[in-house]
């Protein structure tokens, strides 16, 4: 390996030019190749790359080139298991964009077609990275606030933005919102709790968005607002209350965790605010006093995303892991579980009943 990382980004979309722009605040890290078949996308993220880089429309093309050390694989979610089948070829490390694949079964397939593989395999789930959150679980893991009971997260925002081809307005392309987006909490949830889920029970629909637009002459099918009750084995209760029409909130994401001791609460501001302070707040039951830390990220690092700076982070510990040869923070494993319980919350919707892990083959 040369003396800076080179990077390929496949898919490069939204997310794909997320992912330039951090590479480019990292030392001794470079993009070195970009694949997409859109010319816009294409456009836009050569006009982010100020190194020589190779330009790529076909993914063979790329992989019989094979100029990177590590593939960021950012292409809507239908299209991953058929990338990632391909890019096991390079054996280069591999950022994999959420959610892993959009079904249990492709998660296990790909799981087991790279079970050799020798290089790093990480899943991008960086909610884990957000400042506040990140504190929030590092206070729950020191048992701060001693055995966890309860563990909410509530995201209020903007309904689910234009893709390329409207890829994201159909559930057979995204595995469904619960899979789609929700597998990030629902990683949080697991990662906070360090507990598998018993059973999932949601209520959920699509309301408000989307429902006046069509595509080849079919209206979008995506759940725009539910919640979501989780029964975790160690018997933890944990909620998700999803909004996806309600742009302007303080807060775009609000994760709370109750412990027999005491309660923590993590504020993520909302993108479009600008705002780079966001909050923790720490109250213990035996103390009138509620602690506030004030978090701030970087307005570099914050203008190079959408996620309050967490995709930089994640950045930067994929780098560390890369350099290292070490595991990754998050694995294929986290990779399936956050898909089968957003599985199980669509399911639950579907059929309206409580959905117990063990139905699935996992
Ligand atoms: N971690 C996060 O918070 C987060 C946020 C947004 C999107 N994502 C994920 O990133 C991925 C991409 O989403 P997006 O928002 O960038 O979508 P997008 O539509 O903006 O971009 C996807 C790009 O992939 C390209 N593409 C399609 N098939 C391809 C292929 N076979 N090879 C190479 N390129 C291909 C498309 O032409 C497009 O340019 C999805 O899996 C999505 O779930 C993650």
């Amino acid at each position: 390996m040369s003396s800076y990382i080179k990077y390929g980004i496949i898919g490069a979309g939204t997310m794909g030019q997320e992912h330039i722009k951090n590479v480019n605040l990292l030392d001794n890290a470079k993009v070195t190749s970009i694949c997409d078949p859109n010319e816009g996308s294409l456009n836009q993220s050569s006009s982010l790359i100020t190194n020589d880089f190779n330009s790529y429309r076909d993914l063979d093309e790329l992989i019989n080139n094979d100029d990177a050390d590590a593939y960021i694989i950012a292409t809507p979610n239908f299209t991953h298991i058929e990338v990632l089948e391909k890019i096991l070829k390079t054996n280069k490390h591999l950022l994999i964009e959420k959610p892993l694949c959009t079904t249990i079964d492709d998660c296990k397939k790909f799981q087991l077609i790279s079970k050799d593989y020798s290089k790093v395999i990480w899943v991008g789930m960086e909610y884990r990275y957000m400042p506040p959150v990140k504190k929030l679980i590092e206070r729950v893991h020191n048992k701060t606030l001693g055995k966890l009971k309860m563990i909410s997260i509530r995201e209020h925002r903007f309904p689910f933005l234009k893709k390329v081809d409207n890829w994201n307005r159909f559930d057979s392309n995204t595995g469904g919102t619960m899979v789609e987006k929700c597998c990030h909490f629902f990683d949080l949830m697991r990662f906070i709790t360090q507990s598998e889920v018993k059973q999932v029970f949601a209520s959920g629909s699509q309301d408000v968005n989307h429902l006046d637009e069509k595509y080849s002459g079919k209206v979008p099918d995506i759940i725009d607002n539910g919640y979501v009750i989780i029964d975790f084995q160690s018997g933890v209760r944990g909620l998700l209350d999803l909004c996806m029409f309600a742009e302007n909130s303080e807060y775009q994401e609000e994760v709370v965790a109750v412990g027999d001791k005491g309660k923590i609460e993590a504020f993520v501001p909302s993108h479009d605010s600008g705002k780079n302070i966001s909050q923790v707040k720490m109250g213990m039951r035996n103390s009138s006093t509620i602690m506030t830390d004030d978090m701030e990220v970087d307005k570099k690092i914050l203008m190079a995303g959408h996620h309050h700076g967490s995709t930089y982070f994640e950045h930067l510990a994929f780098y560390d892991a890369i350099k290292n040869n070490t595991l990754p923070d998050v694995s294929l494993e986290d990779g399936l579980m956050s898909v089968a319980i957003g599985q199980a919350a669509e399911l639950s919707i579907k059929e309206n009943r409580v959905i117990k892990m063990s139905e699935f083959n996992l």
